[in-house]
């Protein structure tokens, strides 16, 4: 163990064990300290000592989306969005959830590649058992990569009963300066009980459609309706760094700031060249990262319009301070940000090249038994796993044969599509197609899906196994 880590972990004993979220201040302050022993209730450390622990309890609550609007949810710690858990890059975090909920539950920490933590990746029946009522399960895996990241349940449809929070690892140097930032979580606002719906929306299966999510009836920002706004706070000069994040279940977003630019800084954690834009769509579970001059002092609307589709939209407020409290009306410029505008600022030597294995994917839908969405005609868990072999250039050639798109998700690998390291990537619909490449350095057993939660509730996902 280095010093600097044994340092830290002295700092955690000295706060008493267990970093919450609401300590988030204290992160850049580890105060030196004695060797005083952790205190709290831990359980045993299974890998030695983290540098940060966290705690949630994923327990039945109200949430609220305005003052004079609430309904029962499932939440992380009686919060949604669920608590904030930072750390920066390099780190061990640990975090211990506690299943208060009536059901089975696991997190998966979206965005981690888990090198050699598997375990760790939240998927139940792939990865580890599922959590039961009433116990308890330890998490631990090292920050890697940085960047902005989020961490939701991975068991049936609860991601769409707000079991879902931010997991922000911050980096050591920064490729573009900022003064401060501000996650935003866009979601969607679905009072009801989610639900597998069958809709036409989407193509005509046997029983009119192929399954779908209930239609929303909002959308929210930070937890939020449009009515009672998130308000970001700046001060004229300043730079802010926004971190979205897209935790909506079936919706993709049109994002956008009036009066303003957005400097597109990063997506899905890793950073790229910066690239200004007015706009950017963000499909499900993507994440962006913009920096926005603040140089227009007044109160601009930040507007996020569902695509291709009736749900009304949801906005925040860019809050200049001083401003005389009137909305400042300003409109959104036309430059919406395209997948080959960006560059990612690592070089991505290993997966250029000829890959060594080649794999075809075709997604769609079957109509066979019962409606579902599938991959080369397999309905999870009814389909084989994927394999490929430890050290391999492996590149996935993915054709969406059905009229919607779907944002594919590989776990424990980060993979280069055009010039950029993503976790996940929209395949258009009506014959869209996307190729990306990875490399195989991280053996397990790894989940690839559709991150629209109810086509993954209906099927289309795979396992990836390692060739022994
Ligand atoms: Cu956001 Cu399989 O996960
Ligand atoms: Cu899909």
């Amino acid at each position: 163990m280095t010093e600097k880590k044994l340092t830290r972990r002295q700092a955690l004993a000295v706060t008493g064990g267990t970093v919450s979220a609401g300590l988030a201040g204290c992160l850049d302050n580890f105060p030196g300290g004695d060797s005083s022993p952790e205190t709290g209730p831990l359980p045993e450390p299974e890998y030695g000592d983290p540098d940060r622990t966290y705690r949630l309890t994923a327990t039945e609550s109200d949430v609220s989306v305005a003052s004079d609007e609430r309904h029962d949810g499932w939440t992380y710690d009686e919060e949604y969005p669920g608590p904030e858990i930072r750390a920066r890059e390099g780190e061990r975090v640990r975090v211990v959830i506690e299943n208060d909920l009536p059901e089975e539950t696991t997190i998966h920490w979206h965005g981690m590649v888990l090198d050699g933590d598997n375990a760790m990746d939240g998927v139940p029946g792939v990865t580890q058992e599922a959590i039961q009522p009433g116990e308890e399960f330890t998490y631990e895996f090292d920050t890697e990569p940085a960047g902005t990241h989020w961490y939701h349940s991975h068991v049936g449809l609860q991601l769409d009963r707000e079991l879902l929070g931010p997991l922000i690892i911050e980096e050591s140097d920064h490729h573009v300066e900022y003064d401060t930032e501000e996650t935003l979580i866009l979601d969607e606002h679905l009072p009801g009980e989610p639900r597998v719906e069958t809709s036409s929306r989407n193509g005509r299966g046997m029983g009119g459609g192929f399954p779908d999510a209930p239609p929303a009836v909002g959308t929210l920002v930070n937890g939020q309706l449009p009515r009672e706004p998130t308000h970001v706070d700046v001060e004229e000069g300043e730079r802010i760094r926004l971190r979205l994040i897209n935790a909506a279940a079936a919706a993709t977003y049109r994002f956008g700031i009036e009066g303003h630019e957005l400097l597109v800084t990063h997506t899905d954690g890793p950073a790229v060249e910066p690239v200004s834009v007015d706009t950017l769509e963000i499909g499900m579970e993507e994440r962006y990262d913009v920096v926005v001059e603040a140089q227009s002092p007044g109160r601009w609307p930040i507007r996020i319009r569902p695509v291709r589709s009736s749900t009304p939209p949801g906005r925040a407020i860019l809050d200049y301070e001083g401003s005389d409290g009137r909305i400042t009306e300003g409109g959104i410029g036309r430059r919406m940000l395209q997948l080959t505008d960006l560059r990612s600022t690592d070089s991505q030597a290993a997966s250029e090249g000829t890959p060594d294995r080649t794999v075809d994917l075709t997604l769609s839908g079957t109509m066979m038994s019962g409606d579902a969405w599938t991959i080369n005609g397999q309905t999870y868990p009814d389909a084989d796993p994927i394999y490929i072999a430890p050290g391999e250039h492996v590149r996935f050639r993915m054709v969406n044969r059905s009229p919607i798109r779907h944002p594919m998700h590989l776990h424990g690998h980060q993979f280069r599509v055009g010039d950029v390291l993503k976790d996940t990537v929209v395949v258009p619909g009506r014959m869209g197609q996307v190729t990306f490449d990875f490399v195989a350095s991280n053996p397990g057993g790894w989940f690839f899906h559709c991150h629209h939660l109810y086509h993954l509730e209906t099927g289309m996902a795979r396992v990836i196994r390692y060739e022994q």
